[in-house]
């Protein structure tokens, strides 16, 4: 298994460019689902969890090519409604194909995902919205299946905010039979991102961005070509790493307008932000200070961001308290960051507080997830020696190209095949 080796100390300097959006990519490459024709999707990262959405994808029957620079994929035809396990168990994101199965095709058969390293992630928003809407739903032998004719229309209130579930019930209300009425529907950019995309394959999609999304069902969707927005936790994780360092950075081709409370935080902390249209210059501090954090679904602290902005507090002048609250056990990092020297306070499974120390030391570690693998690579541009970071497929998940990037900007940092 692959390793990253960081050398800690370098300031980093110069610009790196952010790619496409996976959080957003995933939901719009299953949206090619519910059209009868062929579409097209550019600044599609290159990461393990696109190749494994397109590797599911493309066992329903759907044609899917990959170039450099653009996805295609015809699904005039969908030869088969099921989706395995050896390809769910991969990505739980995986699920978002059974809305719209059930709404195209009328049936949908899917693995239930499993439980994962940072909590339960049950599905039962998903399930209850498409039961809401008609679908008879089974649970049998791991699987989930759907079944409903046609869809149709209904008031689903969603009890907790959830993407996913957010996600997959507005594709399925596309094609189906009257109005639904999404409402505490989850607000984030990606959730926008997906509407937009629908409604260009002719969906009445109203509201996305709002806590009320208005679907007006339509018989057929049509082609598409569009493009995937900027990853908004990648460029975050850029930001943290330019500040953290006290480097000199330009994060090129990003959303700041999606990026406030990253933005917010990292001025909190005492770097300087040169904000432009589509780029964000980030001067670290001499100084860290400390700030206080709380995740909260957007437009609130990501918790995608929540690692990243813990490695980087380990170094803070004074204590800082990070509330996680939309996973149940997304403190896996602490650990590995205490290995490293960090003084980190946990109570509970939701509360830290992290107490600045003058210096972390690079050790052997190991990455549980894709935002703590993150995590543990800053801390390794900072630390004092050498941080082995194991288990790097992780971060293959969701990070393209992340060791060529850190070292254009000067980074100490390389892969070692495994
Ligand atoms: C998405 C993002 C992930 C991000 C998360 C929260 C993708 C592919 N992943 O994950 O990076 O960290 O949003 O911003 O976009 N829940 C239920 N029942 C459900 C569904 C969710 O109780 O049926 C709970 C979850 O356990 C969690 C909370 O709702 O506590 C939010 O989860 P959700 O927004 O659904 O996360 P994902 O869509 O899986």
């Amino acid at each position: 298994m692959d390793k990253i080796v960081v050398r800690g100390g370098a300031p980093l300097q110069g610009h790196v460019r952010v790619s496409g959006s996976k959080n957003a990519a995933l939901p719009i490459l299953v949206s090619s689902l519910l059209v009868g024709g062929e579409t097209t999707f550019r600044n599609v990262p290159g990461l393990m969890d696109i190749h494994s959405i397109l590797d599911l994808i493309a066992e329903l029957g759907v044609k899917v090519n990959r170039s450099e620079d653009a996805i295609t994929m015809d699904a005039t035809t969908i030869a088969c409604v099921e989706a395995p396990y050896d390809l769910v168990r991969k990505m739980r994101a995986s699920i978002l194909v059974l809305g719209p199965l059930v709404s195209r095709m009328g049936r949908a058969k899917v693995s239930m995902p499993g439980g994962c390293a940072i909590g339960d992630r049950p599905i039962d928003l998903h399930l209850k919205g498409l039961e809401a809407m008609g679908a008879t739903i089974r649970l049998e032998q791991g699987y989930v299946e759907a079944e409903a004719k046609r869809l149709k229309g209904a008031r689903i209130v969603f009890d907790t905010v959830s993407v996913g579930a957010t996600e997959n019930l507005m594709m399925a209300a596309t094609l189906a039979d009257g109005v639904t009425l999404l409402s505490n529907a989850a607000r984030e950019p990606e959730i926008i991102a997906l509407a937009d995309v629908l409604n260009g394959m002719g969906a009445r999609v109203e509201g996305a961005g709002t806590p009320e999304i208005t679907i007006t069902g339509v018989t057929k969707l049509s082609p598409v070509e569009a493009r995937i927005i900027p990853d908004r936790i990648e460029a975050g994780t850029f930001m943290v790493a330019a500040a953290m360092t006290g480097g000199d950075v330009v994060v090129d081709a990003c959303e700041p307008k999606h990026m406030e409370h990253t933005l917010n935080k990292l001025e909190q902390v005492g770097a300087t932000l040169e904000v432009g249209v589509d780029s964000v210059r980030v001067i670290g501090p001499k100084t860290i200070k400390n700030v206080d954090i709380r995740t909260a679904p957007y437009p609130g602290f990501p918790t995608d961001m929540q690692a990243q902005f813990m490695a980087m507090l380990t170094l803070a002048d004074g204590a800082s308290v990070i509330h996680e609250t939309i996973f149940e056990n997304r403190f896996i990092h602490v650990s590995e960051l205490k290995r490293m020297g960090a003084n980190i306070v946990l109570k509970g499974n939701d509360v830290a507080t992290v107490k600045g120390v003058k210096r972390l030391s690079g050790a052997q570690v190991m990455a549980s997830d894709l935002r703590a693998s993150a995590s543990l690579i800053l801390s390794g541009l900072v630390a004092e020696g050498e941080t082995v970071v194991n288990r790097v497929y992780h971060l293959d998940r969701g990070y393209e190209h992340i060791e060529t990037k850190l070292r254009g900007l000067g980074a100490s940092i390389e892969r070692v095949k495994g």
